[in-house]
């Protein structure tokens, strides 16, 4: 049980939430939309901190914060349909779903293995001034436990997630008050994948090609789309020891032929998840196989994540 404390937003109160934020611990802070349980973006230990401290059972992946288009673009890569909206709706309740660029320093985690990264510059000051003091991205999810509806004032937070967080920063309501507007930007069209302040017209409006509306069921679960990464090779669970042909991904004892935590740790496991998965998939191994991993607090999202991995297709 940590103790959460909640502070003002000014610079003791920044301080403070940018050392921990440099520690791999989460800290919620307000954006214009609503609070952000935000966590340094290029680490997986700290995107899992997130995850733990939300309770989520499963990997979504999570909004990159970023306070210019330098940032962003080291982290995406920005068709001029992109800069375009960029340019008129940055900063701003608007998050992009682009391709992530070539070796972005981005933590598989935060994408959920995915190939395309969900960018946000917020207007914010606090959120702004934490981005700028962390030095990094951040990711951040909105501040309120897996299931519970977002927080738009430092008192919701505390009670959602009162005594799992260290900090809370308090610079008062949030003025948007409902979460940013997701659009995917294709080479020809927009796809809404969440509807926020920054309308469909509006977007158009810029954008001068269709903005197609997806239905929502498969935005707020992206991890069941079957969009989402899977590995090309078969998975097979519960593994303790290799057939011939496969890959053993390890946790705790089941060493394996490279291993999510060989201390047995569920943080670590989480943050290595993605990158062992892919790991498996190019090498010379016709199927994978992975360890039992216990299926409780963070085990119940890595499980979910293997499940899925491991369904026929
Ligand atoms: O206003 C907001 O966007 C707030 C503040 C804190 O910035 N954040 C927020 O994050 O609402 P969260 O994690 O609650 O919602 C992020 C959404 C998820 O539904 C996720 O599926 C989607 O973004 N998302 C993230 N990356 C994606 C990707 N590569 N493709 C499709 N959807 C993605
Ligand atoms: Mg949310």
């Amino acid at each position: 049980m940590t103790q959460t404390r909640i502070l003002p937003a000014d610079q003791a109160g920044l301080t403070e939430a940018a050392a921990l934020i440099l520690r791999g611990l989460p800290v919620a802070v307000p954006t214009e939309t609503v609070y952000g349980l935000a966590g340094d973006a290029t680490s997986g230990e700290a995107v899992a901190a997130i995850y733990a401290a939300k309770g989520r059972p499963s990997f979504n992946p999570l909004i990159v914060h970023v306070t210019s288009l330098t940032m962003a673009e080291r982290v995406a890569s920005f068709s001029p349909l992109a800069r375009r909206l960029a340019d008129s709706f940055w900063p701003g309740p608007l998050t992009m779903v682009l391709p992530a660029t070539a070796g972005s320093p981005v933590a598989s985690l935060t994408t959920a293995g995915l190939p395309t990264i969900a960018v946000r510059m917020p207007a914010h000051p606090t959120m702004r001034a934490l981005i700028e003091a962390a030095g990094r991205p951040l990711a951040a999810p909105s501040a309120n436990a897996s299931g519970s509806i977002s927080a738009t004032r430092a008192t919701h937070v505390a009670r959602s997630l009162g005594g799992r967080i260290a900090l809370v920063l308090d610079a008062g309501p949030t003025e948007v008050g409902i979460e940013s507007t997701i659009v995917a930007v294709e080479t020809d069209r927009l796809r809404l994948l969440r509807p926020g302040s920054i309308t469909a017209t509006m977007l158009a409006d810029v954008a001068g090609v269709p903005v197609e509306a997806t239905d929502t069921g498969a935005i707020e679960a992206p991890g069941q789309m079957t969009s989402h990464y899977a590995p090309s090779k078969p998975v097979r669970l519960e593994a303790t020891t290799a057939r011939a042909g496969e890959y053993l991904v390890g946790f705790g004892e089941v060493t394996g032929d490279a291993s999510l935590s060989l201390r047995g740790d569920l943080i670590e496991a989480a943050a290595r998840l993605f990158d062992l998965l892919h790991a498996a998939d190019q090498s010379d191994a016709i199927a994978i196989a992975v360890a039992p991993i216990p299926h409780d607090g963070l085990g119940l999202a890595i499980n979910d994540r293997l499940k899925r991995a491991a369904a026929p297709r």
